[in-house]
């Protein structure tokens, strides 16, 4: 299992070489024993306005770098190649060319004319994408980086969730970013680019997927230890399924019979110090609110699937998942871990 998760690992980092080395780590340090399937997408498969504009702007710059890269090795290679020495050219020396005014001109105006139509360029992107104006229609969500994980608060809706972001389709999502520790920076390859979330400040961004589906998102920022495992998904839906699936997430927690002793257990122990379930007693704001957690994907910002087994492995000791995990091991009996879990799989 730890094998299958180091493959999807470097799925995530989409390069060969990062494979290697991690598969070679992995034969050191066996890591988390939980695979999430989903690879990081690129920057070359746009699905928001935002990110077409970057994707344009990209294959604009590629263009003319790649262009200047094959000017500059051709002719490199031609005069490497033309003028080598041959035999007999030992007492011969190529003719000294001192202060030629057109060489001098072309080599200082031609760069400098493709500096600047770059930085034109750059910035009619950059003004583009970040003073776009939210329509009557936008949905607004306030989005707040954690060690390690995302917090998702739609004042509107009245909901409030983590790492897994809902927005309808046919409308953009205008978001306001802040931290509750360190910087950190919000990333959705396809819909957006990275925009930093920093303390004490709020940053924009906004998206508007054109297709239904999920998109892959990632920290950003170097953040401290568990940096690399602080992804994100957003889902986008047609406008009818977001807004039954904001009806649900409205909803208390459910209150099944059969999980009572789990969820006593919940309000007797710490869990409740740093978890808010709706309905219940439980109404910590430190880590994610668990009111409806089982209609979300993956636990622990994306570091393991959204199962039975997770729970118990995440919560008997997190750090067999996320090392440096805030959340503590609760150092609790395994029975009720069990009864925990239980509860916790009927919170839909
Ligand atoms: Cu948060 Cu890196």
């Amino acid at each position: 299992m730890w094998l299958a998760g180091r493959v999807w690992w470097c799925g995530v980092r989409e390069r060969a070489a990062s494979c290697a080395l991690g598969l070679l780590a992995s034969l050191i340090v066996p890591t988390c024993a939980f695979a999430v399937p989903g690879n990081i997408p690129s920057i070359f498969d746009p699905h928001s306005p935002p990110a077409y504009s970057i994707h344009t702007l990209s294959v604009l710059v590629l263009g003319i770098t790649a262009a200047i890269f094959v000017i500059v090795a051709g002719l490199l290679t031609y005069s490497i190649v033309r003028f080598r020495a041959r035999p007999g050219d030992e007492d011969r020396e190529p003719p000294q060319v001192y202060g030629s005014n057109q060489i001098e001109l072309a080599w200082t105006v031609v760069p400098t004319l493709i500096v600047f139509v770059l930085f034109l360029v750059t910035t009619r992107t950059l003004i583009a994408i970040e003073n776009a104006v939210p329509p009557e229609n936008a949905l607004h969500v306030r989005v707040i980086g954690h060690q390690w994980w995302w917090e998702f608060r739609y004042p509107e809706q009245g909901v409030v969730t983590a790492n897994e972001l809902h927005v309808p389709l046919g409308r953009p999502t205008f978001l306001t970013l802040e931290s509750a520790d360190v910087v950190h920076s919000f990333w959705i390859p396809q819909l957006n680019g990275k925009t930093d979330v920093i303390p004490n400040r709020v940053n924009r961004m906004w998206f508007e997927p054109s297709v239904a589906g999920t998109y892959l998102g990632q920290c950003a920022e170097y953040c401290g230890t568990q940096h690399a495992r602080m992804m994100l998904r957003v889902v986008a839906h047609d406008p009818a399924e977001f807004e039954t699936w904001v009806a649900g997430q409205r909803e208390p927690a459910a209150a099944v019979a059969s999980a009572t002793t789990g969820r006593d257990l919940f309000q007797s122990v710490a869990c409740m110090n740093c978890h808010r379930i709706g309905g219940t007693v439980a109404d910590g704001a430190f880590g994610p609110d668990l009111t409806h957690l089982m209609t979300r994907e993956t636990i622990a910002a994306g570091a393991a699937p959204n199962t039975a087994d997770a729970l118990h492995a995440w919560i008997t000791n997190p750090d067999t998942i996320k090392p440096g995990a805030l959340m503590p091991a609760m150092k609790l009996a395994d029975n009720d871990v069990k009864e925990i879990v239980a509860y916790l799989t009927t919170l839909k």
